[in-house]
């Protein structure tokens, strides 16, 4: 039990999930909480960063979000849950790592600068913003966790989080923290009803508890090959979004059986699609069930998430007696 390795990862708050969170990081969530010492977490104060003028959907957010992590199968009695801004020690390790990390390190960070550029419309040059990383940092190595599941576009983030572990341990001449190791698992290819890459900016989303007429409604408009126009034209579904969705949600024959029949005209995109519908919803429905049970019982909920603050906390309270000794605060001389 205790020799388990320790992994955490965090998820901003984007509110309902869809297919492309659930198969890009909440599925592989799902399956370390059986093999790992889990700490999942609701990264509400990185949210601020970006939505720091207009933070009216954060609390929403956070409670869909959490609502769907449980519907899909994280389990509070396997992993710990918890929500970021309620360990206040990640802003106390926030705070000291500022003191140690150079500035050129957070301006050389590629998705500061990506960032900046795309989500024009928000004014992202606060130092809060540049910060984003060094929080991310405190996450990590307060939990003092070996392990970081993440996609590729966080790699540049626990990259850092080394570093900065590294300096601390360096300058204060104490192995406190371990240095992280990224956790990169392959995510399968999950576009959006449009072919582009699945996000909710983009309005091409199934949520993974939507109603089953709305799914339906979705996929029956999805994009298909597009130069299949009629049905006597034949198709290449490698060149179509919903044979991606047929390779991650049906079976090896159902698979075969589409490809041959889109290639040779033999079968059309309509009962193409309605198979890919029986088995979207067959694997989705119990996810949206426990939703719903989940909320007519909200205590459950509130209960799953004290209780992992409880356990994050115990375990914040200790990394950080070590680290206030280590840069030689923490013995008040006040309180004798
Ligand atoms: N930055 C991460 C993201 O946008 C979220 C995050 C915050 C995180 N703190 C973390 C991920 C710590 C892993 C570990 O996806
Ligand atoms: Fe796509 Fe299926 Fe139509 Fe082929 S038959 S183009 S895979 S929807």
């Amino acid at each position: 039990m205790t020799t388990r390795k320790r992994v955490l990862s965090g998820m901003r708050p984007t509110g309902r999930l869809h297919l492309g969170n659930l198969h890009g990081a909440l599925d592989n969530w799902i399956e370390l909480q059986e093999r790992y010492e889990c700490f999942f977490f609701v990264a509400d104060w990185h949210a601020l960063t970006t939505d720091y003028a207009s933070p009216g959907q954060i609390r929403q957010n956070t409670w869909d979000m959490v609502l769907d992590w449980l519907a899909a199968g994280l389990d509070p009695k396997k992993c710990t849950l918890f929500v970021q801004s309620d360990v206040k020690e990640h802003a106390e390790l926030y705070l000291l790592l500022g003191m140690i990390t150079p500035l050129a390190w957070l301006e050389r960070n590629p998705t500061y600068k990506d960032q900046q550029q795309q989500l024009e419309v928000k004014d992202l040059s606060t130092y809060g913003f540049l910060g984003y990383p060094v929080l991310q940092a405190a996450d990590i190595i307060i939990y003092r966790a070996n392990g970081v599941p993440v996609g590729k576009d966080q790699l540049p983030h626990v990259e850092l989080t080394r570093e900065i572990a590294r300096r601390f341990n360096f300058m204060y001449e104490k192995e406190i923290f371990p240095i992280p190791d990224p956790v990169l698992t392959e995510v399968p290819v999950l576009p959006g009803l449009d072919g582009r890459k699945m996000s909710k900016s983009y309005g091409n989303c199934i949520y993974i508890t939507e109603a089953e007429g709305s799914i339906q409604e979705k996929i029956l408009k999805m994009m298909t090959d597009p130069a299949r126009v009629r049905r006597s034209d034949a198709g290449d579904p490698e060149k179509c979004p919903v044979f991606d969705y047929h390779k991650l949600y049906s079976l090896r024959d159902e698979i075969g059986h589409v490809g041959q029949g889109c290639r040779t005209a033999g079968i059309g995109c309509v009962d193409c699609k309605k198979i890919l519908i029986g088995n979207v919803l067959k694997k989705l429905g119990p996810v949206r069930e426990k939703r719903l049970q989940l909320e007519r019982n909200p205590q459950e909920v509130k209960d799953a998430i004290r209780e992992g603050n409880e356990t994050a906390s115990r375990e914040v309270r200790m990394t950080m007696e070590g680290v206030r000794a280590a840069v030689g605060l923490g013995h008040s001389m006040f309180q004798m």
